[in-house]
């Protein structure tokens, strides 16, 4: 096989050095899990932003292994043949003897080798599979669990092409990482052979958290007292817990995504990692300063155009002094935190009414859920827009036809004469459209289950129906984002930057992708302490809130408490200006490289080379008293914050509350961002 190059991450401005040399030649790296090239949930984004890392590191000899699904192929990946003769040879051998197994270029930045296994063409092998899976570690997975079905095919054909690999003449010194359960099995089955092969296992959650968190349970107060075998029984996840606890065990190492997620390992899974991994992104620098700043308007302007039909008929609200807020990712309705959020959002309510606050709040909930497409109501609204528009443009050129004329022949036009009678025809029937005998729809599709979703059903309780004395109004997009949408035609990342603040108030997040993804973005958002991404935030930054980051208190407070902090981060919200607005998005967009894989792609490397050190103690050392947490720097209060935390308290930045025109917006920038970036440098006492 190709050599592989050594790689050494240089640190970044005001975070602390870190310089790993290790000699990868003739070692090749897979990485397997069930969401390559496969969008399901954040492991599909740590695996397609790492990527880019990854193959500067690896080279020809980075493998990523994941499901074929034909519609991702379709759009993602380019079908090739193996380039790699130990591989094609595997991949033959494979496929000559019952399976489907397809290689290709994954094209996403850094454009990796995906090896992508048809695990329902082998379906054939299930009940052998299983019943060996049963002789040889006693679990048992029933026929009902599709889920844990597909983990036991996968596990079985991952396995194969592992230790096909290590049949060759010369076998390279190989890494498998496998992400969470479902790939897990493939690890077990790996050490079971006794290949030679490093393995790593990486869990984004545990199965039994997710489950325990979703049911009333005061899980991080009882972390140490659950019966977890019961439990995971209870709750008919037993096989799956098995998978999940021996990949665990299995594994050479043994990693999870947050410090609060390690502990649950810790406890649930009976093993503690040997180290973090926290997630980062591929973070994007624009030569220009402002870049990000006229992003955010342009996309504003769309989210604009979507609320204009939207809310046809009703629009008796400023758009200008409306505030967009979201929340988006799985449904997982209260481990997501939706259900405080809604709750918080009907106290906003209350607090912008009692106030007489000329602001409106749109709060978008972009959580898939099962449906029957879009409802009618809510495409008409922007076919009334569009239909709105195109009335203006015909009157506007039949307008400037006869002021041209009028020109041309030296005359100002007579203005009472300007607009005729059929123009006012037009004008009229197109307003007549505009009547609606409901409210503004709360769900821009019809729900399958609508009498039982418990979005719907929360926000019938606390009558938040969009009505007009409402201040906080609600739109729940039950589907992921697409720039191919009729509805709202953007993209999730265009979205979040035309966003003004991200909503991630869970109980349950082992990292949390949104939040850091608003980030990068500029964008201010609220997290949680009982997130993997809030606690990293909290660790690394003096004064989190003064950068946008909002950290919410669950751990230490009851359901109530929380819920008035959050609708108190809302309402202080609601009071800044566009100035302070402006400033803030400048100094969340700075802590970008605090997540960026650049820097936080190290501890994927040490985890690599631990690994390598434990199954080939002969080729590879490691040593495992060297410092790989990410404690040690911590992002100082920007300069521009007094001192005081009562002051700081909801990060304003100190202006005048008057909306100044763009110029003297502009300036402030610079003036902040050149007082932050001579304070960043200064280590942190
Ligand atoms: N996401 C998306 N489109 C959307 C909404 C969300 O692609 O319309 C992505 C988002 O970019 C994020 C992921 O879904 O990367 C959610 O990851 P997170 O770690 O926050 O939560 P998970 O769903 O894995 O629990
Ligand atoms: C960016 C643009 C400004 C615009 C502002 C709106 O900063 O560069 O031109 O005025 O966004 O901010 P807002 O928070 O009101 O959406
Ligand atoms: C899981 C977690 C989420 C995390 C993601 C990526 O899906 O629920 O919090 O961000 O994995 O690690």
């Amino acid at each position: 096989m190709p050599l592989a190059r050594s790689l050494s991450v240089t640190s970044l401005s005001g975070l602390e050095e870190w310089d790993e040399e290790f000699d990868l030649e003739d070692a090749v790296l897979f990485e397997i899990a069930w969401e390559v090239a496969n969008k399901v949930g954040g492991i599909y984004t740590v695996i397609q932003t790492k990527a880019r890392l990854t193959a500067e590191e690896w080279g020809e000899n980075y493998f990523l292994v994941g499901p074929y699904v034909e519609s991702n192929v379709r759009t993602q990946v380019e079908l090739i043949e193996p380039t790699n003769p130990v591989l094609k040879r595997t991949i033959d051998k494979m496929n000559s003897s019952g399976c489907k197994v397809y290689f290709g270029r994954w094209l996403i930045e850094g454009s990796p080798y995906v090896v992508l296994i048809d695990v329902a063409f082998t379906a054939w092998s299930l009940d052998s599979w299983k019943r060996e899976l049963w002789d040889l570690c006693d679990i048992g997975v029933p026929w009902f669990d599709r889920e844990a079905n597909d983990a036991v095919l996968f596990g079985f054909l991952t396995a194969w092409l592992l230790g096909e690999v290590t049949q060759s003449e010369e076998p390279p010194h190989i890494v498998a990482h496998f992400h969470e359960w479902l790939a897990g099995l493939g690890l077990v089955l790996c050490r079971h052979r006794k290949l030679p092969i490093a393995t790593i296992f990486t869990t984004h959650a545990t199965l039994l958290g997710r489950y325990l968190c979703a049911g009333s349970v005061d899980f991080y107060n009882k972390l140490a007292d659950f019966n977890v075998d019961k439990e995971a029984g209870d709750r008919q996840i037993y096989h799956r817990y098995c998978l999940e606890r021996a990949a665990a065990h299995c594994a050479h190492v043994f990693t999870t995504v947050s410090q609060i997620t390690a502990i649950e390992a810790e406890y649930l899974l009976k093993r503690a990692p040997d180290i973090v991994t926290p997630n980062g992104l591929n973070v994007k620098k624009f030569s220009a300063v402002h870049e990000f700043q006229n992003l955010h308007a342009q996309s504003k302007n769309r989210i604009q155009e979507f609320v204009r039909g939207h809310f046809y008929g009703h629009l008796d609200f400023n758009l200008d002094k409306t505030l967009f807020l979201f929340i988006a990712g799985r449904y997982e309705f209260s481990n997501k935190g939706a259900d405080i959020f809604l709750e918080a959002l009907a106290r906003l309510n209350y607090l912008l009414r009692v106030n007489h606050s000329d602001v409106t709040v749109i709060a978008f909930f972009i959580m898939p859920a099962r449906t029957n497409n879009f409802n009618v109501e809510t495409l008409k609204g922007q076919a009334v827009r569009k239909q709105l528009w195109d009335t203006a443009q015909t009157v506007k050129e039949r307008f400037g036809k006869k002021l041209y004329e009028s020109l041309l022949v030296g005359q100002l036009p007579d203005v009472s004469k300007i607009l005729d009678k059929e123009d006012f025809t037009i004008m009229k029937r197109a307003i007549f459209a505009t009547q609606r005998q409901c409210q503004p729809p709360i769900c821009t599709h019809n729900m399958l289950e609508d009498s039982g979703d418990p979005i719907l059903n929360c926000v019938r309780r606390i009558g938040l129906f969009n009505s007009s004395a409402d201040r906080v109004k609600i739109i729940f997009h039950p589907e992921f984002l697409s720039s191919t949408s009729p509805l709202l035609p953007m993209d999730y990342e265009e979205f979040v930057r035309g966003c003004h603040l991200g909503v991630f108030p869970s109980y349950y997040e082992p990292w949390g992708y949104t939040p850091a993804e608003c980030t990068v973005m500029g964008i201010p958002s609220i997290s949680t302490n009982l997130s993997g991404f809030g606690c990293f935030m909290e660790e690394h930054i003096a004064d989190p809130s003064a950068y946008g980051i909002y950290i919410l208190d669950r751990r230490y407070r009851g359901v109530d408490e929380s819920c008035n902090q959050l609708t108190s981060f809302l309402f202080q919200f609601c009071k800044q200006s566009r100035r302070q607005r402006i400033i803030q998005r400048n100094r969340t967009e700075r802590l970008s490289e605090l997540l960026d894989w650049r820097y936080l792609g190290r501890y994927y490397i040490s985890a690599r080379h631990m690994a390598l050190a434990k199954a080939f103690p002969d080729t590879y050392m490691y040593d495992l008293h060297k410092p790989t947490s990410t404690s040690g720097f911590r992002y100082p209060r920007p300069a521009s914050v007094p001192p005081s935390p009562a002051l700081s308290r909801h990060s304003s930045p100190r202006h005048s509350e008057a909306e100044d025109n763009d110029e003297d917006e502009r300036y402030d920038e610079d003036v902040e961002a050149e007082k932050d970036r001579v304070n960043i440098r200064q280590p942190y006492t």
